[in-house]
C-alpha cells in the first residue's frame, strides 16, 4: 500500500515537474511586436543560461551560452535557477535633435529574468532580453548582493551560434584600430590573424582570430544579420572570437594588460547590450534605429548650440604632403593667412565650418616617438597662427571654427588639459572639436578599445558637453548609440577613411569599400569619412596614389554616408570653376527623414534624404567596381509638388581608374509620378538635388 502510494506520489511529482518545465519553456519567450522575431531563454543542463533566436519560426541563432569568468571567483555560467521573470512592452516616439530622421519609434517587448545560483555563494544575475521588429538585444545585470561588491571580469562568455556558414563582411578584431579594409568571406574562412602588421597602421593589435563589430552576415536564405553592441559604458569594447569549426562566435573583450583584467566594476551594474539586427533585406539594416533605441534618452537637453554643417579645412593638404602639421618642417599649413583663405571660401560657398589642424605646438614630436606624454599643448598656437584673429575673422564672415586636438594617444596629457582647452574654446565661442588618438596608447598595456579608454572617451564627451562643445573623434571607440544620450557626440572616424587614399601603401580604398561600409560601420553611427575629392588623381602631389571612385560617387557620398558634419575635404583651389561643386553647396546635412531605396551589401546602395526645414530631397547612389543601372522611383516626393532636379551622374566613358572625373550634370523637373534609371560607372555614383519649386 505504502509502495503504491509512493509510486503514485512519484508519478504525480513527475507530471507536475513536466508541466512546470513545459510552462517554463513556453513562458521564456519574448516576441517582437509584429510576431516575426522571437527570442527564447532556457536554463539548460546544470542550470546554464541559454538563448536562441527565431525569425518567422526558423532558427537564426541556435541555443547559445551566456555567462562570465572572473578573477578570484568561480565562473558564473551554470548552477542557476529562476527567481523571477517579468515582461513589459515599450512603445514611445522620441525626437532626434539632429539626425537621419526627426522622429524615432522605439517599439519592443522586454523580458527580464532574475537568476540565482542554487548553491553557495548563491550569486545573482539578471538578464534583460528585448525583441524588436528589426532585431534582438540582451544585456546582463549584476545586481547589488551581499558578499559580492566589486569584480574583475576576465571574460564575458556570450555565444552566438550560427545556423550555417554565412557570407560575412568583417574586419579583424583589432584592439587598437578599426581602420582595416572589409573582407568578404564565408564565416568558416575568417582569418583575422592574416591582417596583422598592416604597414599603414600606426597602431594595431590583433591577438586572436576574432572580428570587430558591427559584423554583417547574409544567410543562404537571404536573411541579413548584423552583430554589434549598444551603450558601451564603463566596460571593455567587444570583439567576437570566431570558432570556424562549430560555426559560432564568442565575446572576446578587450583587456587591460596593464591592470590584468578586462573589466572592473562595482555592483550593481549593467553590461552594454549585445544586439543582432535582423532584416530580410540589406536596406533594412541601414533604416534600423535599434542601436539608438537601446540607449538612454538625451541627458543634455537643448543642444541647439551645435548646428549640423558642412566644413572645409586645412587637412587634405597635409595628407597630400603639400604642407605639414608642424612648423619646423618649413611648410606649415596652419597659418593665419591660409586659415583666412579657407574661411573666405566657406563663407561664399554655403559651408558652415572650417577645421584647422596643426595650429598648436607639439607636432614636431608626433608619430614615431615613444615619449609623447606632455608633448601636445592644446592652448598654445604656433607663432604663425593667430588663433584669436582667425576666430574673429571667421565670426565676421559667419563661419564657425572647428578646433583640433591630436592627443597622439597620450590620453592622460589630454585629460590634464581638458578644462583649460575647453575653457579657451568657450571663451572664443567655438562649439566643435575634432580629436585624434594616433599611435599606441600610453601607458603601455592599454588599448584604444579597452575599458580604460572607453572611460576616457566618455569623460571627454561629458566634459565637452559642459562647455557646449560637440566632439568628432578620430581613432575613437566604436559608436554604440551614445549620441542619443549625449548628442554632442556628433561624429567619429572608426574606419578606413578617405585619408588612406592619399598615402596607404596598399593602393587606397578599393571601389567596393563604401558599399560595404554602408552596411557595416555605418550601422554603428555617423561617420566623418571626409568625402568630396574632386582632383581624383591627386595631381601633382601624389603620382602613385588616387581616390578609387568617380567624381559622381564623391558627391553621392554626402547622402549615402551619414554624418551631421560633412567635410568637403579637397584643396579649395580644386573646387574653383567646378560646376559639380554646386551639389556640395546645395546638399543638406540634417534630415527630416531618410529612405534606403535599394542596396546589396558590398555591391550598391541608394539613399534619399529629406532636409529638415526646407523639404528639399537629396539622393545618392553608389556602386562597387561594377558598372550597374539603378532605378530611382520618386514616389517618396510630396503629392502635388514639383521639384527642380539636378542630376550629377557618371558620363558613359567614366571609370574610377581611367576616367574618374567624367561627369554629366543635367537639370530636370521631377514629381512623384516619375522614375528614372541611371547608369553608374565602375566605382561610380549618382547624386541628385530636388529643390521644392515655389
Ligand atoms: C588621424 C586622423 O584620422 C586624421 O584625420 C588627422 O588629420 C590626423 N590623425 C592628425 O591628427
Ligand atoms: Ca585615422
Amino acid at each position: 500500500m505504502r509502495l503504491l502510494f509512493n509510486f503514485i506520489y512519484l508519478i504525480g511529482t513527475l507530471v507536475f515537474l513536466l508541466a512546470c518545465a513545459n510552462q517554463q519553456s513556453s513562458e521564456f519567450v519574448v516576441t517582437s511586436p509584429s510576431g516575426n522575431i522571437s527570442l527564447q531563454f532556457q536554463l539548460g543542463d546544470e542550470g546554464a543560461p541559454l538563448y536562441s533566436v527565431q525569425y518567422k519560426g526558423n532558427a537564426l541563432i541556435q541555443s547559445s551560452a551566456m555567462g562570465f569568468e572572473f578573477k578570484d571567483q568561480p565562473p558564473l555560467e551554470k548552477g542557476l535557477e529562476l527567481v523571477q521573470k517579468k515582461v513589459k512592452s515599450i512603445k514611445e516616439t522620441w525626437v532626434m535633435p539632429w539626425g537621419e530622421e526627426r522622429n524615432v519609434l522605439n517599439f519592443c517587448n522586454e523580458m527580464v529574468v532574475r537568476l540565482r545560483e542554487t548553491e553557495a555563494p548563491q550569486r545573482c544575475l539578471n538578464i534583460y532580453f528585448r525583441a524588436y521588429d528589426d532585431g534582438i538585444a540582451f544585456r546582463y545585470e549584476l545586481p547589488e548582493q551581499s558578499g559580492f561588491k566589486e569584480l574583475e571580469i576576465m571574460e564575458e562568455k556570450t555565444e552566438f551560434c550560427l545556423t550555417g556558414d554565412h557570407t560575412c563582411w568583417w574586419i579583424p578584431g583589432d584592439w587598437d584600430s578599426y581602420e582595416h579594409l572589409y573582407n568578404t568571406t564565408k564565416f568558416s574562412e575568417i582569418d583575422a590573424l592574416s591582417k596583422r602588421n598592416h604597414p599603414s597602421l600606426a597602431q594595431s593589435y590583433i591577438p586572436e582570430n576574432a572580428v570587430n563589430t558591427p559584423m554583417t552576415m547574409r544567410t543562404a536564405e537571404g536573411m541579413h544579420l548584423s552583430f554589434h553592441e549598444a551603450n558601451l559604458t564603463d566596460y571593455a569594447g567587444m570583439t567576437l572570437r570566431v570558432d570556424a569549426e562549430h560555426l559560432k562566435m564568442q565575446t572576446a573583450l578587450v583587456a587591460s594588460d596593464r591592470l590584468g583584467y578586462k573589466v572592473k566594476r562595482s555592483l550593481p551594474f549593467k553590461t552594454p547590450w549585445r544586439m543582432v539586427q535582423i532584416c530580410p533585406d540589406a536596406a533594412g539594416l541601414i533604416a534600423s534605429k535599434l542601436i539608438l533605441n537601446l540607449n538612454e534618452p538625451n541627458k543634455l537637453g537643448d543642444v541647439s548650440w551645435f548646428k549640423p554643417k558642412k566644413y572645409v579645412g586645412i587637412w587634405w593638404e597635409m595628407h597630400l604632403e603639400k604642407s605639414g602639421w608642424d612648423m619646423a618642417g618649413g611648410k606649415h599649413g596652419a597659418t593665419t593667412e591660409n586659415a583666412k583663405a579657407y574661411i573666405d571660401f566657406a563663407a561664399t560657398n554655403n559651408i558652415g565650418g572650417v577645421l584647422v589642424e596643426g595650429w598648436n605646438t607639439g607636432w614636431e614630436h608626433w608619430i614615431g616617438f615613444d615619449d609623447r606624454e606632455g608633448v601636445f599643448d592644446f592652448v598654445t598656437p604656433y607663432p604663425d597662427y593667430d588663433l584669436e584673429e582667425v576666430v574673429r575673422y571667421a565670426k565676421e564672415k559667419g563661419v564657425e571654427m572647428i578646433m583640433h586636438h591630436e592627443t597622439s594617444a597620450a590620453p592622460r596629457t589630454y585629460d590634464q588639459q581638458l578644462e583649460a582647452a575647453y575653457g579657451l574654446m568657450q571663451r572664443l565661442g567655438v562649439h566643435a572639436v575634432k580629436t585624434g588618438y594616433v599611435g599606441k596608447i600610453i601607458p603601455n598595456g592599454e588599448y584604444h578599445h579597452g575599458q580604460w579608454m572607453v572611460n576616457h572617451y566618455r569623460r571627454v564627451l561629458e566634459t565637452a558637453a559642459r562647455y557646449e562643445i560637440a566632439v568628432n573623434v578620430h581613432e575613437p571607440i566604436m559608436a554604440t548609440g551614445i549620441r542619443r544620450t549625449l548628442p554632442n557626440a556628433v561624429s567619429r572616424e572608426g574606419l578606413r577613411g578617405q585619408e588612406f587614399n592619399a598615402w596607404s601603401s596598399d593602393g587606397g580604398n578599393p571601389p567596393e569599400h563604401l558599399s560595404i561600409v554602408a552596411f557595416t560601420r555605418m550601422l554603428a553611427g555617423p561617420i566623418d569619412f571626409t568625402p568630396g575629392v574632386f582632383n581624383i588623381k591627386l595631381d601633382p602631389y601624389k603620382p602613385n596614389n588616387q581616390v578609387n571612385t568617380t567624381l559622381a560617387q564623391q558627391l553621392a557620398l554626402y547622402v549615402v554616408i551619414y554624418s551631421p558634419i560633412q567635410m568637403a575635404c579637397d584643396l579649395i583651389e580644386n573646387y574653383e570653376n567646378q560646376p559639380a561643386f554646386q551639389f556640395i553647396r546645395d546638399v543638406g546635412v540634417d534630415w527630416e527623414q531618410s529612405l534606403v531605396l535599394n542596396g546589396e551589401v558590398g555591391d550598391f546602395v541608394t539613399i534619399a534624404r529629406q532636409e529638415r526645414g526646407t523639404g528639399n530631397w537629396f539622393v545618392g547612389g553608389i556602386t562597387d567596381e561594377n558598372s550597374r543601372s539603378l532605378t530611382i522611383n520618386f514616389s517618396f516626393l510630396k503629392d502635388g509638388r514639383e521639384y527642380d532636379g539636378v542630376v550629377y551622374r557618371d558620363r558613359d566613358d567614366a571609370h574610377w581608374r581611367d576616367n574618374p572625373e567624367s561627369i554629366v550634370i543635367e537639370k530636370m523637373i521631377v514629381d512623384k509620378s516619375m522614375s528614372q534609371t541611371f547608369r553608374l560607372a565602375p566605382g561610380g555614383g549618382v547624386a541628385m538635388s530636388l529643390i521644392v519649386k515655389e
